[in-house]
């Protein structure tokens, strides 16, 4: 049986088999940060802030290895897309062997001004080629799982979009001592991505002035801020490459733990999931913020995804996979504006093909959406929201976005998450506008922007190019999307 993937899943310790138990990932995620072996409640800003000293990271030479990366065209790739893609590894750790992989699509045009970008997508242990197949990178699968098409409304319209799998045990990125993978967590993660991104940026010199944005989704509300913060800290103190961070976009974001619990069953109720009784035991007796769960409360929340049923609970009103695409078949030609429901299995065919791999410089590897090698997660911390702070503190443009048809990291938890900031109102919230349609509403803070897509699921992109792409080309330009 081919296993479902959450693309929001904190531990990755069950074989899942259908969606009811997918669902139940959430709760093995409480129940894991309320049990004893529950990862650690890292602080961030208390540790790293007390030491002014740099230890210096890890740099090889770099001489002449983006050339070799360079990539011929990807298998499948349609005729007459003419674009500069390159992948590889980076090496993080040569003592434990540990290399990270990266995909990184050059921008068709005027490429040497535009910023670079990275892209991160959530899990823990989830791939960020989801976010270049199925998302916003310039080609998505055909329903062959072997041929591409070009994506219109690529990122890489407006920026040079970078692509890491991060930690090591995601995807091609892999460590030679396999130990590594059971000391996963935010901490290690955001320094092995420091770590690639100062040597990716030796390989890439060209880059190394460069404005530099980092934006990802998901369990990404904790990697981008984190490794923001890590840029932040080490710019403060390094004598090797100081990194041009200018600001972060992050989508269905997970950054609160309570709040966003709150959110996500207020957003279940109010849309029509679960019923008035469920909701008010949960209202009743559950309490987010504290250290354990009450039976009763994990009852009432067992209760509430039992009466969901078996929704895509990362868009409440999408198609579901009913029948699984067969490995060859036939190509329907794909469409931008029409998701395809079974995208993972197109994925997984996609980047298990020992072609695909050739064209991508790696080892011949069992590629899975999210890792099969990672089992725990050292630390995960309970709130991102005291980093947003520092963040916002050092000038940082913030961007935090939502697909508003989303269950799983809904618009409710953001909104929540955010109000806890207490940040004043510079933009009162207002609609914003493409092609004479509400692409969503947008709310601008002081230092931070709450920003929707009206229609969009869990990978926002995924749902909505156009109004995707009208949000990033503003975020990056610093300007809101019109309001008429
Ligand atoms: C991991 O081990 C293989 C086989 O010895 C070697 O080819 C590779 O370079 C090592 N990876 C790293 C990052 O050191
Ligand atoms: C787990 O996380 C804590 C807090 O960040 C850290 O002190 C510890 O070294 C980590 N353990 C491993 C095995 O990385
Ligand atoms: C950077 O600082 C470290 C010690 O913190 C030192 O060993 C190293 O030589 C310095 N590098 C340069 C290029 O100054
Ligand atoms: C929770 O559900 C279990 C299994 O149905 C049941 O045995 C238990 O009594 C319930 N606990 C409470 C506090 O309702
Ligand atoms: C293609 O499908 C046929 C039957 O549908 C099967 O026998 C064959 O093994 C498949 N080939 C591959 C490469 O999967
Ligand atoms: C990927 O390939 C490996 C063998 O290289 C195989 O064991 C695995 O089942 C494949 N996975 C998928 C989803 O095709």
């Amino acid at each position: 049986m081919f296993k479902l993937i959450a693309i929001f899943c904190l531990l990755a310790l069950f074989e899942l088999s259908n969606a009811d138990i997918q669902a139940k990932r959430l709760f093995e995620l409480l129940k894991s940060k309320r049990s004893r072996n529950s990862p650690v409640p890292h602080k961030w800003i208390a540790s790293e802030e007390a030491t002014d000293e740099y230890s210096p990271v890890y740099i090889a030479p770099q001489d002449g290895l983006a050339q070799l990366d360079k990539i011929v065209a990807l298998p499948g790739q349609p005729a007459g897309v003419n674009i500069n893609q390159y992948s590889g590894y980076v090496t993080v750790n040569p003592n434990a062997g540990r290399a990270l992989f990266y995909y990184f699509v050059e921008s068709p045009t005027d490429s040497s001004t535009k910023p670079l970008v990275l892209w991160l997508n959530g899990g823990p242990g989830c791939s960020s080629l989801i976010g270049a197949m199925s998302e916003l990178g310039p080609f998505r699968i055909n329903s062959d799982g072997k041929t591409l098409f070009k994506n219109d409304y690529a990122w890489s319209n407006v920026a040079n979009m970078l692509f890491l799998e991060s930690p090591a045990g995601v995807g091609f990125s892999y460590s030679n001592t396999s130990s590594d993978y059971d000391k996963s967590g935010d901490k290690n993660t955001a320094d092995d991505a420091y770590v690639f991104l100062v040597n990716w940026l030796e390989r890439f010199p060209q880059y190394k002035t460069r404005d530099f944005y980092i934006s990802g989704e998901s369990y990404a509300g904790h990697y981008v801020p984190q490794l923001a913060y890590t840029v932040l800290v080490n710019n403060k103190k390094t004598n090797q490459t100081v990194i041009n961070l200018k600001g972060i976009a992050i989508g269905n974001a997970w950054i609160d733990d309570e709040t966003s619990l709150q959110g996500m069953y207020d957003y279940w109720w109010t849309h029509a999931l679960y019923s008035d009784t469920t909701h008010d035991a949960i209202v009743k007796y559950c309490d987010f913020g504290s250290e354990s769960t009450s039976d009763i409360c994990g009852n009432a929340t067992d209760k509430a995804w039992e009466e969901a049923g078996e929704i895509d609970i990362y868009n409440i009103y999408a198609p579901v996979c009913l029948t699984p695409p067969q490995r060859n078949t036939s190509a329907i030609p794909g469409s931008i504006n029409n998701f395809d429901p079974c995208w993972q299995y197109l994925l997984e065919f996609y980047f298990n093909d020992s072609t695909v791999q050739e064209a991508l410089h790696v080892r011949p590897t069992s590629w899975d959406l999210c890792s099969n090698v990672i089992t725990s997660w050292n630390d995960s911390a309970p709130t991102i929201l005291p980093i947003i702070k520092y963040l916002i503190e050092n000038g940082q443009r913030i961007w935090v976005f939502s697909g508003d048809v989303d269950a799983r990291v809904p618009i409710t938890a953001s909104r929540y998450s955010i109000n806890a900031l207490k940040l004043p109102i510079e933009t009162p919230w207002r609609p914003w506008y493409l092609n004479q349609e509400v692409g969503g509403y947008l709310e601008a803070y002081k230092g931070l922007l709450l920003i929707t897509v009206r229609g969009a699921g869990h990978t926002v992109p995924s749902y909505q190019p156009q109004r995707a792409l009208t949000l990033f080309s503003s975020f990056l330009g610093g300007i809101l999307p019109p309001s008429s």
